[in-house]
C-alpha cells in the first residue's frame, strides 16, 4: 500500500464568501479546471441544520444539535451524468430541501453555534485529499484550513446577490419577492458576520475579488490565477 500523503503536502484552495457571491459557481468550476476535490461546507451546514428538522429537535438545544451533527452521515455523490452533486443525508436524497429559503435560515442557525462548528472539523479535514481540494464556505481560510496556500475572498453588492438567487429560485419554479431576498440576505450576513465563532471575515493572506458585475468566466480565471500565479 503506497504511504499516506501528508496533510501539508496537499494543496487547498480556500474560497470564502457570503451567500450569492457566486463561491459555489465558481469554486466547482475552478475545482473541475485543476481537477481537485471539492468540498461544499454549506451543504454540510444545511444538511446538518435539514436533519434536527427530520429529527424534530429544538434549534436552540445546542447539545442536541451537536449531537446530531456528529453522528448525522452526510455523504457526497456524484451522479456520473455531468448532474449535480447528491447531497444524501442518513440515506435520503436531500439535494434539494436543504436547498430552501427555510433551509438556509436552519444552516445559519445551527452554524452559529460553537458546539456544532467543533462536531464538523473533522468531517471538513476529511475532504483534504490529493490531488488537492477547493473548499468553499465561510471559514474555509481562517479556522478549518489555516495553512492552505491559496486563499480567495469573494464579495457581491446585496443587490446583485438578491438578484442572483433571485433568478436561482423563479428558474425553479419558487414564488420569492427581490424585496424579501434582499432583506434575508442582508439579516443573514449581519448574523454571520456578528457571530462570536468562525465570523465571516477574510483571512489576512485572502486575495479579496469583487465579483459584482463581472461574468463567471472572468472571476474563474482571477481565481485560478492565485492558484496558478499566471
Ligand atoms: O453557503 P450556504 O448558503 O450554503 O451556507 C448555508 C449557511 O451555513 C450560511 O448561513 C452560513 C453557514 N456556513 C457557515 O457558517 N460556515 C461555512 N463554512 C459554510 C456555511
Amino acid at each position: 500500500m503506497p504511504a499516506p500523503v501528508p496533510d501539508a503536502a496537499i494543496p487547498v484552495l480556500t474560497i470564502d464568501g457570503p451567500s450569492g457571491s457566486g463561491k459555489g459557481t465558481i469554486a466547482r468550476a475552478v475545482a473541475d479546471k485543476l481537477g481537485w476535490h471539492m468540498l461544499d461546507s454549506g451543504a454540510i451546514y444545511r444538511a446538518v441544520g435539514y436533519a434536527t428538522a427530520v429529527r424534530g429537535l429544538d434549534p436552540s438545544d445546542a447539545e442536541a444539535v451537536a449531537r446530531c451533527a456528529a453522528d448525522t452521515r452526510i455523504e457526497f455523490r456524484d451522479p456520473g451524468d455531468g448532474g449535480d452533486t447528491r447531497v444524501v443525508v442518513d440515506g435520503v436524497d436531500a439535494t434539494d430541501a436543504i436547498r430552501t429559503e427555510t433551509a438556509g435560515a436552519a444552516a445559519s442557525a445551527v452554524a452559529a453555534l460553537p458546539e456544532v462548528r467543533r462536531a464538523l472539523v473533522d468531517k471538513q479535514l476529511a475532504f483534504r485529499q490529493p490531488p488537492g481540494l477547493v473548499a468553499d464556505g465561510r471559514d474555509m481560510g481562517t479556522v478549518i484550513f489555516p495553512d492552505a496556500a491559496f486563499k480567495v475572498f469573494l464579495t457581491a453588492s446585496p443587490a446583485e446577490r438578491a438578484e442572483r438567487r433571485y433568478k436561482q429560485l423563479k428558474a425553479k419554479g419558487l414564488a420569492v419577492t427581490l424585496a424579501s431576498l434582499l432583506h434575508e440576505i442582508e439579516l443573514r450576513d449581519a448574523r454571520d458576520a456578528s457571530r462570536t465563532v468562525a465570523p465571516l471575515r477574510p483571512a489576512d493572506d485572502a486575495v479579496v475579488i469583487d465579483t459584482t458585475g463581472r461574468p463567471i468566466a472572468t472571476v474563474v480565471a482571477a481565481v485560478l490565477a492565485v492558484v496558478r500565479k499566471d
